[in-house]
Order: structure tokens, then sequence, then C-alpha cells
């Protein structure tokens, strides 16, 4: 399962970038406005010039000639650009108008397996199932996750899916579980993935052995050769 940023902080990315484990990254019109006031063009471009790869951006038109327009307007900002638009019929209007452009798709605000069926069929890139906003309504989000993943690999379908609006590190275990080829992860869930108190208990005690035995310059330069009381080498 490969890892995007669902952030439009360039700090953040910059960082997941890094680690070397971020490979994308999703911005949606809620991300970007956290960011100020910017130019959304050039805070997009900056984006793409940091990540190796899909950076996906909404469209904010909500009718398909609109959609398309801004589409083809974002589609000439990098050539990392993935076109994010909204999972409505007008949205898959403009979908199928764009796959054929050759111009990429991220299906979102996708809430159920029939808005896949159709975001597949139109030829979209991606498609990002909003697993904690259904979480939030009472229903199992990564439910669809799975459905979604099950209906491309059994019709062998080349639309990827992104589990987006994930919340905790449980949902990143779920959807690495459920087969998403990827997920859409906070900078803060990206930071509490490599936590864990037996970890960091292990350090500790593997360095206070160290140090009972080699010293504190055994710390500070453990691969340093000793030398016996005449100075000399002892290898
Ligand atoms: C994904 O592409 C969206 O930007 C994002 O995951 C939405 O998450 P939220 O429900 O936390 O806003």
């Amino acid at each position: 399962m490969q890892l995007f940023l669902d952030t439009a902080n360039i700090d953040h990315i910059r960082h997941g970038v890094e680690l070397g484990v971020v490979t994308g990254v999703t911005t949606n019109p809620s991300l970007v406005s956290r960011e100020g006031k910017i130019i959304y063009r050039d805070l997009v471009r900056e984006i793409c010039s940091i990540v190796p790869g899909p950076v996906s951006t909404e469209v904010l038109g909500q009718d398909a000639s609109q959609m398309v327009v801004e589409a083809r307007e974002i589609a000439k900002w990098a050539e990392n650009i993935v076109v994010k638009i909204p999972a409505s019929l007008e949205g898959v209007k403009a979908t199928s108008v764009l796959t054929k452009e050759n111009i990429k798709v991220n299906f979102t605000l996708c809430f159920s397996l029939n808005q896949a069926v159709l975001a597949a069929a139109a030829g979209a890139t991606f498609i990002s199932p909003f697993v904690g906003r259904l979480d939030d309504i009472g229903e199992d989000g990564m439910r669809v996750v799975v459905d979604i993943v099950q209906f491309l690999s059994y019709y062998r379908l080349p639309t990827q899916v992104i589990a987006a609006s994930i919340r905790h590190t449980q949902h990143c275990v779920m959807a690495a579980k459920a087969g998403a080829h990827i997920a859409t992860i906070p900078y803060r869930v990206l930071l509490q993935m490599i936590q864990h108190p037996l970890t960091d208990t292990g350090i500790r005690r593997f360095t206070d052995d160290w140090r009972k035995v080699m010293g504190d310059e055994g710390i500070v330069e453990p691969f340093k050769i000793p030398k016996d009381d005449q100075g000399n080498s002892s290898r």
C-alpha cells in the first residue's frame, strides 16, 4: 500500500517526502484554505515540484462543463497533477470527458460501491472512499473500501483505491488489510504510525546496557576500535 499525504502544507509534505515514504499528495478546498489566502496554482505547483508522484487537486465547479473547464486548466499546472472530481452525476459526466482526453481523475467524496462502479466505468484513475466521514454517521467506512477493492479486482479494472478521510492509525491498518492501493493520511497520522512504546523502551535498554560496559565514550563513538594501555589498537 502506498502512502499519500492528505494536506496542502509544504513543510509537512517536504518532511514526508524526505522520509522516503510519501509518494503522493491529496488536497481539497478545505485543506488548501488552511494555508491562508494563497494563489491556488502557485501552491499546487510547489507541491508538485516536491512530490515524486500524483498530486490531487480539486475542481470547485459543480456542473460538468465548469468542472471540465477547470480540470483542463489544472491539468496544465504540472506533469504529476490528478484532478479531483466529486462523485455527483455531473462529476461522472465530467470524468468521462476528461479521461478521454487522458487527464487523470481522482473520483472523490465517494461513499458507496455504486458510486465507485460509475467512476470505474467513466475511466477514473483513482477512487477515494471517505472512511472517516462514513464512520462519523455510524456506518462502516472501511466496508466500502473492502467492497470497492474486491469489485475492481474481480473485474480486473485498472482504477486504484485511495482510502481517504483517514482519522487514526487503525484506519491505516484496516486499509492495508483491505488491499487498498493507497491510503491518504494526515501528517499527524504519518508521525503516529511509527510509534510503539516497546520500541522506545527497547532502544533505551540497548543504549543503557551498552553504556554500562562501554561508558559514555562508547555511546559517542561506538565504532571506534578500543586501544590497550600501551595505545595499541586491539585489532
Ligand atoms: C481525500 O482526498 C480528502 O482530502 C480527505 O481524506 C478528506 O478527509 P476528512 O474527512 O478528514 O476531511
